[in-house]
Parts: C-alpha cells; sequence; structure tokens
C-alpha cells in the first residue's frame, strides 16, 4: 500500500474542487483496515456513515446508531486517513435537541477523533443547527433527498421527487454554512439543476452524474452487499463471491489435512 500522498484534503479544498471542475470521489469506510485501503486508492473524501448500523450492526434502519457508537468508529477511520477529508454522520437524534446539543455532541464528535466535518440529514429545517456548528467552526456536510433517518415519516426508502422542498433544503443548507451537501436518491435533472445553482459542491448517491462528486457505501462497491442491491449502486467487485470461495477452501483443506502444509509449520 502506497503512503506517498503528501497532503490531506482540506474543507476548503472541496469547494476549490468544484470551481475547478475536478469531481470529487467519497466512499464510507466503517474501520481501520477498509479506511486505509479507501485512502490509499486516492478518493477525496471518507464518511463515516451512520449506514454502519446496517452493514456493520445488521440493524434494520439507521436510527438505532447512538453518539457513542459513532465516536468509536470515527476514531479508528481518523487514525487510518492520511489523504482523503474526512466526515462523520451526526446520528438520530444528536442534534435535534436544540442548538447547544448540536453543538456540544458535534465538537465531542471532533475533539474525540481525528474527523474534520460532520455531515447531518435535513435542510430548511436544519437551517438554524447548521448555523450554530459552522459558527462554532464545526464544517457541515448537509444531507438532503432521502434522509434514512426520516425512514418512518418518509414511509420507506424511495426516490424524492418534491422539486421545490429539494431545493429550498439545498439553498438552506449553504446560506447557513454547510460547505457541501449529499443530495440522495432524487432525479439526475433535478440534481443537476441545484448543483448548478450552487456555490458548495454536491455529492450524489442516486442523483445522477450532473453532481459535483459520487459517495457509495463501501459494501455496495465492492460487491459485498447482502441484501437487495439498489438501484444506484454500481458494484466494482464481486468479493461475496470471492470470500465464500475462500473460506470454503479453506474449510475444505483443513478437513482433508492440506492445511496448513509444511510450509505454515515451524521445525
Ligand atoms: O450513512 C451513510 O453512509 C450515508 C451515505 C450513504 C451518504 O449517509
Amino acid at each position: 500500500m502506497s503512503d506517498t500522498i503528501e497532503k490531506q484534503i482540506t474543507v476548503p479544498d472541496f469547494v476549490g474542487f468544484k470551481v475547478a471542475g475536478q469531481k470529487i470521489t467519497m466512499l464510507t469506510a466503517y474501520d481501520y483496515t477498509s479506511a486505509r485501503l479507501v485512502d490509499s486508492a486516492g478518493v477525496e473524501g471518507v464518511l463515516v456513515g451512520d449506514s454502519l448500523g446496517m452493514v456493520v450492526q445488521g440493524r434494520e434502519n439507521t436510527l438505532p446508531v447512538s453518539l457513542g457508537e459513532m465516536i468509536y468508529h470515527a476514531e479508528i477511520v481518523g487514525r487510518a486517513v492520511r489523504h482523503a477529508l474526512t466526515v462523520v454522520d451526526m446520528p438520530f437524534p444528536s442534534f435535534h435537541l436544540g442548538r447547544r446539543r448540536a453543538v456540544a455532541n458535534a465538537a465531542r464528535l471532533l475533539k474525540r477523533t481525528r474527523c474534520q466535518a460532520v455531515k447531518l440529514e435535513g435542510g430548511v429545517e436544519q437551517a438554524d443547527v447548521i448555523e450554530a456548528l459552522t459558527s462554532a467552526g464545526i464544517p457541515v456536510m448537509a444531507h438532503c433527498g432521502l434522509r434514512p433517518q426520516s425512514i418512518h415519516q418518509l414511509g420507506g426508502y424511495r426516490v424524492q421527487r418534491d422539486e421545490a422542498r429539494l431545493t429550498a433544503d439545498a439553498q438552506a443548507s449553504q446560506q447557513a454554512g454547510a460547505f457541501a451537501i449529499v443530495l440522495e436518491c432524487i432525479p439526475a435533472q433535478t440534481a443537476r439543476q441545484i448543483t448548478a445553482d450552487l456555490r458548495i459542491p454536491t455529492i450524489g448517491i442516486g442523483a445522477g452524474a450532473g453532481c459535483d462528486g459520487q459517495i457509495l457505501v463501501f459494501h455496495d462497491l465492492l460487491g459485498l452487499t447482502l441484501g437487495r442491491l439498489p438501484r444506484h449502486v454500481r458494484p466494482f467487485a464481486d468479493l461475496k463471491t470471492s470470500v465464500v470461495e475462500a473460506v470454503t477452501r479453506y474449510r475444505d483443506e483443513v478437513r482433508s489435512g492440506a492445511f496448513p502444509g509444511p510450509e505454515q509449520s515451524f521445525e
């Protein structure tokens, strides 16, 4: 693994990428090994997403994930990343209980980890929280469109089509001081228009090619998804098959006595 990348990407760099027309690539990571691998591949951003509730903990949705669990994973990932901007999700309801509690919780995330920014779900209705955090020097990535923490209110994981609301959320997030916005599962044309109208970069997931960047869940990218593959995912590898094949071979060689061989044994 190469460690030759010298400079860690900063929050202002993200806006610079948009100005320069350079696409931004982001990926989630939840542990040390995956974070080192993702970072060494040269992506611009790593997100310690609360999707870890489903991917790592096997939960039904992201709602049960606690602040302590986010700190645990973000601390590990922060130790691994040397190049990418590292962003950590604020879990439900760590930013819903007033500005002071939100600032205190976001500050805990940054003080206890090497992450450089927080992400939170919401636009118009979270604008005062985004403003409070950015006033405290805490960079915020907003998250509009499909907001998994509002899954019960939204009635399911479905494409969000209310263009007026999506536009208002994106504009309010920028106005409140967010440095970037994740746009999740919205029509490509709406995402393209929002992207053109904003100064700050948009990072799409299920939002088409018109965004300034893209983000995927690490396990989805590598073909490690256990359930149904969301339409917006393109697996770039089939590690699920590779893992099961390797473990099956190991099991068979233990059973046949072929493993361990002389090379794996000591005199
Ligand atoms: O929690 C997460 O991983 C996310 C990304 C998929 C955007 O919010």
